[in-house]
């Protein structure tokens, strides 16, 4: 096929436009909470309609925002980069990282996206959805206790590599020296090591990310506990499983921990502090979990986020605000993408 000349023209000047729209990306100090208020009004109340109709609809969907909130902060920054999916031009996004497994609630943030893109078109970032998203599930799972108000002004980002998510991101077998070198360089004390930790009250992983737990020894996870893993983990190939035993479904914990059955919850993922009782208990899923308790300092505040849920919900929202902040790497570029998933010049 030849392509009119007037057409070539017109598609530079497209990818021209494309190019001169994409900005410097802000810095972390220049966000603002109510960035929005007068740029796309109601917009915090659009998002919150949408989780809160989503987790109605299924509550785990609530646990998969808060690890994205992580999982994109965590790598370039809180940029959408975790959104993207692979194109032509970039074949190994985020999301093919296998340290990213599980990763889910894509669909949803789409489906914000779109009606925000209905109401205020070009405006608000998807990167910022995604915190705002992130922040009213942990609102919603926690009864209101964790709650925060969301800096916003971000840009998202046109890089999205798997590598860099697989060196950036910790893994679920780490030993807690890893861990604490893995958050200080995002600047993230042992303290909000262990404070972010306790998202796991919430949420499942896959048997494939607590493998070496199936055959740890019974001072690193109670046995019946890991009969417990283990019988979920034989059923089907690679099953998730719930991260919070008291989660679990009551005939097999009826089974393997009878002593438990009065503390299983008829509603699944409340966000609060159990999961420093299970830690304490070794029935937590990941090695990276049990390990918080070999450290001094560690374990301290494992002991004191235990002794005080108030304290937690506290903490937890300040670390999810201050991971919120993460900046983009000095330089990066930034643009309001149309959908979540692609950058915007692959739209033409
Ligand atoms: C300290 C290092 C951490 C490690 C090694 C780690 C590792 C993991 C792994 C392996 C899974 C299960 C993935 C799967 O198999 O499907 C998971 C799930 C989860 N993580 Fe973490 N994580 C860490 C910190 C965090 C932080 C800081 C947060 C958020 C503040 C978080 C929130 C979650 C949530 C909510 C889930 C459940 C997701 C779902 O059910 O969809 N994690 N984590
Ligand atoms: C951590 O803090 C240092 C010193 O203030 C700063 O230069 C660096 O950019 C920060 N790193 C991150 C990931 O925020
Ligand atoms: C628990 O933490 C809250 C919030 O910081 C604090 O007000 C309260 O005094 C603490 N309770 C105990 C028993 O230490």
């Amino acid at each position: 096929m030849k392509l009119s000349g007037a057409l070539v023209f017109a598609l530079v000047a497209v990818q021209a436009a494309v190019l001169l729209s994409a900005v410097p990306s802000a810095q972390a100090s220049e966000l603002q909470v109510g960035y929005y208020s007068k740029k796309c009004k109601g917009l915090e109340n659009v998002v919150k309609w949408h989780v809160v109709k989503a987790l109605k609809a299924n509550r785990r969907t609530g646990a998969a925002l808060v690890r994205l909130l992580f999982h994109d902060c965590f790598v370039r920054g809180c940029d959408g980069s975790v959104l993207l999916d692979k194109s032509y031009d970039n074949p190994n996004p985020e999301k093919n990282a296998p340290v990213n497994i599980g990763l889910a609630a894509f669909d949803l943030l789409e489906e914000i996206k779109a009606a925000v893109e209905d109401r205020c078109p070009g405006v608000v970032s998807c990167s910022d959805i995604l915190i705002f998203a992130a922040r009213d599930a942990a609102s919603a799972l926690s009864n209101g206790h964790v709650h925060f108000d969301v800096p916003a002004g971000r840009l998202d980002g046109f890089v999205s590599k798997a590598e860099e998510a697989q060196a950036e991101l910790p893994d679920s077998t780490d030993d807690v020296e890893k861990l604490i070198a893995n958050f200080a360089r995002k600047n993230f004390t042992v303290e909000e090591l262990v404070i972010l930790s306790g998202a796991h009250s919430i949420g499942q992983g896959h048997c494939s990310s607590f493998t070496g737990r199936l055959s740890e020894p019974a001072d690193q996870i109670t046995p019946a506990y890991r009969e417990l893993l283990k019988y979920k983990c034989s059923s089907g190939s690679n099953p998730p499983v719930v991260n919070n035993v008291r989660d679990e479904d009551y005939n097999t914990v009826g089974r393997f921990m009878p002593g438990f059955v009065s503390r299983l919850r008829k509603v699944p993922d409340f966000l609060d502090n159990s999961y420093y009782h299970n830690n304490l208990a070794k029935i937590v899923t990941f090695h990276s979990d049990w390990t918080l308790l070999t450290q001094k300092e560690a374990l301290g505040h494992v002991h004191e986020y235990a002794d005080n849920g108030t304290l937690w919900d506290e903490d937890f929202s300040d670390s999810l605000v201050k991971l919120s902040k993460l900046p983009m790497p000095a330089g990066s570029k930034g643009e309001i993408r149309k959908k979540c998933s692609i950058s915007n010049h692959r739209l033409y």
